[in-house]
């Protein structure tokens, strides 16, 4: 089955204007009045969710496993005018392929989810390796417990234009594992004319984590001060209402 993340010209027809404007609102909110300039994101794909932050004007650096993601990013980059370094790794290598210090570490995207349980814990400390003492670690996420909770099987999405007026429709159907894991079907539709010309299928291998897991891994390497918002960030919720979530943590200084 084919992975989205070969495709990073169909991952990007989702994301729209409304969507980065949204996003440089939310990133003002959460870093408000915290002294960070430079950024690494280490979930950056084609950049969606971290173009807005070179926007607000951070030094944006981003890293990825996949490299058809990156390519699309470098071009978008290019196309935006804007700077960004870009490197090729796994999060659960980070500073063996970064070896340099930011002011702020970032997954984003709900990245986590794609490795093991015991890789998420894996990778904060790779991304606590590569912050600079102060400095804050970010990631956002689907809110694994509540859909655990609720267990949905299909998602259907409202469908959405693209520039050149083909209209997609998109439905997604969750498979719970035994193992825990989900597996996320996602289907694709092309119409033009009233008539579908072409269908796409994907399919997401995901290891749902609970909060409880991140939190814990962080007060271990004395991380304080930590936020949860819904992500993007308009109204607060409690947890359990939230769909999709960000948290901020900040760094101990250094002794
Ligand atoms: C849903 S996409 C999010 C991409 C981007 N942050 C965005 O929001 O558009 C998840 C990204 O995580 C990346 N990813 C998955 N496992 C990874 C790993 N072990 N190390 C680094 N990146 C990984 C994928 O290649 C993909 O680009």
């Amino acid at each position: 089955m084919a992975d989205l993340y070969d495709y990073p010209e169909i991952y990007d027809e989702r994301f729209t204007d409304r969507a980065n404007q949204a996003y440089k609102q939310h990133y003002e909110k959460m870093l408000a009045g915290k002294p960070i300039r430079s950024i690494l994101d280490c979930s950056f794909g084609t950049g969606c969710l971290t173009f807005p932050l070179a926007e607000l004007g951070y030094q944006v650096t981003g890293s990825d496993i996949s490299a058809p993601m990156l390519e699309q990013g470098a071009k978008k980059a290019e196309e935006k005018g804007l700077p960004v370094d870009l490197l090729q790794c796994d999060f659960r290598e980070l500073f063996r392929s970064v070896n340099q210090a930011f002011d702020c570490v970032m997954s984003t995207g709900s990245a986590f989810a794609h490795v093991s349980n015991g890789d998420v814990a894996k990778a904060l400390h790779e991304m606590d390796k590569c912050i600079k003492p102060g400095g804050y670690l970010y990631y956002d996420s689907r809110n694994w417990e509540k859909e655990l909770q609720s267990k949905k099987r299909f998602q259907v999405g409202q469908p959405f234009y693209r520039e050149d007026g083909v209209r997609i429709g998109y439905v997604q159907v969750w498979d719970y594992e035994s193992d825990g894991s989900v597996t996320i079907h996602i289907l694709q539709s092309y119409e033009k004319g009233g008539r579908v010309f072409e269908t796409k299928e994907f399919e997401e291998h995901l290891h749902p984590f609970a909060l409880g897991l991140v939190r814990s891994e962080l007060e271990k390497m004395g991380y304080a001060q930590l936020e949860i918002k819904p992500c993007p960030w308009f109204e607060d919720k409690p947890f359990s209402e939230i769909g999709w979530y960000c948290l901020l943590a900040k760094k101990p200084e250094a002794n």
